[in-house]
């Protein structure tokens, strides 16, 4: 009798924890499968859109790499603070006696030191963002004004 009485309250326990068990893992998948459509949350939304917002990012870096900014351009923007008005000791734009001797040592010279920097100008002209192809139009600009 007393064994009986024991091995039926085993199975109710197992039976309860089964449940409590079955009840934890289904009630958290059932909602799983029905938040987003129920609701339509801003999370699905975000992932339709997600393949058109990446393409569109995409093409605004392309268009803005794509073309490069010219001479005079990068000039204003980045050189004219010292070359227009010969700060930090920066040779003037347009001043053939400052330049001469600088062009005279070649165009690759002028480009490098610009590149690299050379003494109170920065590399780039401190224009880090520019590229290669920039920086050259510019420097072509700013010594083309002194020739
Ligand atoms: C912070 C001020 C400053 C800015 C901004 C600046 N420069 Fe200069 N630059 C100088 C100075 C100063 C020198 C003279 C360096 C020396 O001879 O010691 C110089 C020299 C040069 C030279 C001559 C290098 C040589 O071989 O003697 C070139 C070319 C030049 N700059 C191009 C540029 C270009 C292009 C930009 C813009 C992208 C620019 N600089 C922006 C200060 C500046």
């Amino acid at each position: 009798m007393a064994n009986k009485q024991h091995s039926s309250s085993m199975i109710l326990t197992i039976t309860v924890v089964v449940a409590i068990v079955l009840m934890i893992i289904i009630w958290p998948l059932s909602m799983l499968g029905k938040g987003p459509s129920a609701t339509g949350s801003g999370d699905e939304v975000e992932l339709r859109i997600l393949p058109v917002a990446r393409i569109e990012m995409k093409k605004a870096v392309v268009v803005s790499d794509g073309k490069p900014r010219d001479g005079a351009t990068i000039y204003n923007a980045s050189c004219a603070a010292c070359h227009a008005s010969g700060a930090a000791g920066a040779p003037k734009t347009g001043d053939k006696a400052a330049w001469a001797p600088r062009i005279a040592a070649g165009t690759a010279t002028l480009l490098k030191n610009a590149t690299n920097g050379k003494g109170a100008m920065p590399p780039r002209g401190g224009a880090s963002d520019l590229s290669d192809e920039e920086l050259k139009a510019a420097v072509n600009y700013l010594v083309g004004k002194a020739k």
